[in-house]
């Protein structure tokens, strides 16, 4: 076994809607091999565990160097990694078609600017799939900072207000973590600031 495969630590409590993120993302598989966007990507064990799993094109941003630094040793050159802010990012409008992130829109100073360039990023039929922590009610002591996370209904709602439809939210068996997942509203439109930096 190559070390590629070795090093997809997922903790214990991700690996049942890590799991769930990834058959949805094979489910929507064509053709074509997919490109999935990882935003807040840390070291990249996401990006590196779904290019194991589903065998698409995956790309992890993250705003961290010293992280970037390493998710690029972790994955041997078989994602891509790139230093970039997922409120501001480079690529080009109809890049993506899923957008994917582990425990990271918490700590995102703007996440409604994240799920609107999420959105401007997916192509016209993508999706977006977010794993974070359940807001909104300290339960346990690994949860003890949970008024800070998002609850279900408001990321939800942010996510409506953000251009996505068919907005789901499941919760893990202990009820700490969600998966949240919808659909790019086609007639969704915002209109992005000019950029010098966007890739075409
Ligand atoms: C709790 S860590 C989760 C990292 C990774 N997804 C994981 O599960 O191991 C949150 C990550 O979000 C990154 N981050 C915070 N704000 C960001 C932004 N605006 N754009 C991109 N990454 C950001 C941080 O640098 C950090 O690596």
């Amino acid at each position: 076994m190559s070390n590629y495969y070795i090093t997809m630590d997922l903790l214990e409590n991700e690996v049942e809607l890590v799991e769930k993120l990834c058959e949805r993302i094979k489910a929507g598989e064509e053709k074509a091999k997919m490109r999935v966007l990882d935003v807040g990507c840390g070291t990249g064990k996401l990006s590196v565990y779904i290019s194991k799993k589903t065998g698409c094109d995956v790309t992890g941003i993250d705003t961290e160097q010293r992280r970037i630094e390493k998710a690029r040793k972790k994955s041997f050159g078989k994602v891509e990694f790139e230093v970039q802010s997922a409120e501001e990012m480079a690529f080009a409008n109809d890049t993506f078609d899923a957008v994917v992130s582990l425990k990271a829109l918490h700590e995102m100073a703007n996440p409604k600017e994240v799920l609107e360039e999420s959105n401007r990023v997916l192509k016209s039929d993508g999706g977006i799939l977010l794993i974070d922590w359940v807001g909104g009610a300290a339960k346990t002591e690994s949860h003890a900072h949970a008024l800070k996370y998002f609850t279900p209904e408001r990321l939800e709602g942010v996510l409506l207000d953000t251009g996505f439809v068919d907005v789901r939210v499941e919760l893990n068996k202990e009820g700490e973590l969600m998966l949240v997942e919808g659909r790019k509203n086609k007639k969704y439109r915002k209109t992005f600031k000019r950029r010098k930096n966007v890739q075409v």
